[in-house]
């Protein structure tokens, strides 16, 4: 792949990682396998896609319909995928952890008392609520499944086409038992279904050789060709095989268990923050439950603890995690021509600071010593600097830009 260097073991990590989040996720479609799927299936689908849908698509107790045209279900919490996992068969599921990390503030009223705390707000909300002991799940359709599998089928090719950017700052050398973001919510522009952009955090376990095996993400993404739309998304992610054969986005395969009834995760979230006006932002809060069997739970906006990864899903992060990022991401499908338009965070480059260029803040890791602290010896990484850049501050950054322009051929 021609990347452009960054310069050292780290890069080279979070490269990978990025390539293979990109082409081995399940909605892992590439441009091509798009642009060829009218041709390759024809009208019925493939039994075993209605049996991978019927598998995906538990019984709900009760639909709600999205002014955005995405499908809730509320599912019984009992027969949610992450069951259908034969680790977790006779896994009993837990509604909270049994310890938090320190300083942690949980706000369960539903009032929005300071602008600090805001609320994630979803376009399905408007149009009802799933009852307590059900959780929401974004429907999946037949064309999500094909595109899967043509994706699947396509991966050699598929990675000579691809050029992803990534920019973000990164640490490793300690022990990792969880981590902190609050990222900034824009909707930045993406040129082409197959491309995407996004802002995300990556807590990952790489073996003694230094192979990438486990990694929990979560964030926030505009991915048309997952999504069938141009909006922002909130997304969770894991793997347990360095993005091999396990490991998928949202709830699309058995893993992460939800208790949370209002967020629904690959659903999108409205409002987004406006150029030199309002900002919108999330915090996400990941951390180990060690007194609870080491399960890697979620916490949403002050407010949503959303659900857990059991630990037995993993094995390096069975224990702890050995590095932590944070940044946006960029993939850029225009290889041979122009750099893509596609913009990352809110379009415009970190110097623009306050209220114009997009940030991720409040970064924090809970450490081998299970403190809670800012980022220390971070290496920056920024692949395209003329495209997006980055501008990092003690515990917070900038990030961004537009793609193409004069600079950015
Ligand atoms: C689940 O429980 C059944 C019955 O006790 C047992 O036979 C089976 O091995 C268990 N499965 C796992 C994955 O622990
Ligand atoms: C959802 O609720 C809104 C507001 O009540 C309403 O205008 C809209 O028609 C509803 N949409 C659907 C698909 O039910």
């Amino acid at each position: 792949m021609a990347l452009p260097c960054g310069g050292g073991r780290t890069w080279s990590r979070v490269k990978k990682m990025a390539l293979f989040l990109f082409f081995l996720a399940p909605m892992s479609s590439v441009g091509i396998g798009i642009r060829d799927t009218n041709t390759v299936f024809s009208k019925k689908p493939k039994p075993e896609v209605w049996k991978q849908l019927k598998r995906l698509n538990k019984p709900a107790l009760k639909t709600i319909e999205s002014p955005d045209g995405d499908i809730i279900d509320c599912v019984d919490i009992y027969n949610q995928p992450a069951f259908d996992h034969p680790l977790l068969k006779n896994h009993t599921i837990k509604m909270t952890p049994s310890s938090y990390p320190e300083g942690f503030s949980f706000d369960e009223s539903n009032d929005v008392s300071s602008n600090s705390k805001p609320e994630i707000t979803q376009p399905w909300h408007l149009n009802g609520s799933c009852p307590e002991g059900t959780i929401p799940i974004r429907r999946t359709k037949e064309k999500d499944l094909l595109r899967a599998y043509y994706g699947k089928k396509k991966l050699s090719t598929i990675q000579d086409v691809i050029d992803t950017s990534i920019h973000e700052i990164s640490e490793e050398g300690d022990r990792y038992y969880g981590l902190n973001a609050e990222i900034n919510v824009w909707n930045p522009a993406v040129m082409a279904q197959e491309e995407f952009s996004l802002a995300q955090f990556w807590v990952a376990g790489f073996d003694d050789i230094d192979t990438l095996i486990d990694t929990i993400e979560a964030g926030i993404m505009v991915y048309h060709d997952n999504y069938h739309d141009y909006e922002t998304h909130i997304f969770i992610f894991w793997t347990s095989d360095g993005y091999g054969s396990t490991g998928c986005y949202n709830l699309e395969c058995p893993g992460f268990v939800q208790v949370d009834n209002r967020i629904a995760v690959g659903a999108s979230v409205t409002p987004y923050s406006v150029y030199g006006g309002e900002q919108r932002s999330f915090n996400f809060l990941i951390f180990k439950d060690d007194f609870g069997g080491g399960d890697w739970w979620l916490y949403l906006g002050h407010k949503y603890l959303l659900g857990y990864w059991p630990a037995s899903l993993f094995s390096i992060m069975a224990g702890s995690a050995t590095y932590v990022s944070w940044g946006g991401e960029v993939a850029n499908e225009q290889i041979g021509g122009q750099h893509t338009t596609t913009q990352m965070g809110s379009g415009h480059f970190a110097e623009e600071g306050t209220a114009r260029a997009s940030y991720f803040q409040n970064l924090e890791v809970i450490d081998a010593q299970l403190v809670r602290r800012g980022p220390r010896n971070i290496v920056t990484s920024v692949t395209k600097p003329n495209c997006y850049n980055l501008v990092n501050h003690e515990d917070s950054f900038y990030f961004g830009g537009p793609g193409r322009s004069p600079q950015c051929p």
